[in-house]
């Protein structure tokens, strides 16, 4: 079984909605994936989703409130497959802890996956209002989509 992990800055806006977006895709379609979702930074360890992010994703069918915020570690790069990231300081704060090139060869931008190396990122919504978490549930869907579609 393939396992991904999805992770941004603080898990609370942009990895959660990417874990809760695939747990509902491999749900639907009854896909063999592991997913999970985890924060480089530990500010917000043990809490929920930002309720902005909850609420949005529910707006567009997904419940995100069972989620709950963990830090990234390097035991991640043994477990899982696949390590996207958010931005490319996510990107450089992941590629900082990993020892091997194998584990390097794990971490790619999320939306690499549909276009490869464009280098774009998904934006931080934190600092912005409804329409930046929109955007955000957007680009990170057809990731997801792209993701489930060719695994
Ligand atoms: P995330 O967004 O990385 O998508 O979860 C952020 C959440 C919290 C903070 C920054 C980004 N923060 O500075 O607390």
């Amino acid at each position: 079984m393939k396992k991904i992990l999805m992770v941004c800055l603080g898990n609370i806006c942009r990895s959660p909605l990417a874990e809760g977006i695939m747990l509902k895709l491999i749900e639907d379609h009854k896909l063999l994936i592991k997913v999970d979702s985890a924060g480089t930074a530990n500010y917000h360890v043990g809490e929920h989703p930002d309720k902005r992010t909850i609420a949005n994703a529910a707006k567009n069918g997904i419940d995100l409130s069972a989620l709950v915020a963990r830090q990234f570690t390097t035991e991640d790069f043994e477990v899982f497959d696949c390590i996207y990231v958010m931005d490319k300081s996510n990107l450089n704060n992941v590629l900082a802890l990993a020892k091997t090139q194998t584990q390097k060869n794990k971490v790619d931008l999320l939306l690499n996956v549909m276009e490869p190396s464009q280098k774009n990122e998904v934006p931080d919504p934190y600092f912005e209002g409804e329409q930046g978490f929109e955007d955000v549930f957007q680009m990170v869907y057809k990731a997801c989509k792209t993701i489930t579609e060719t695994n």
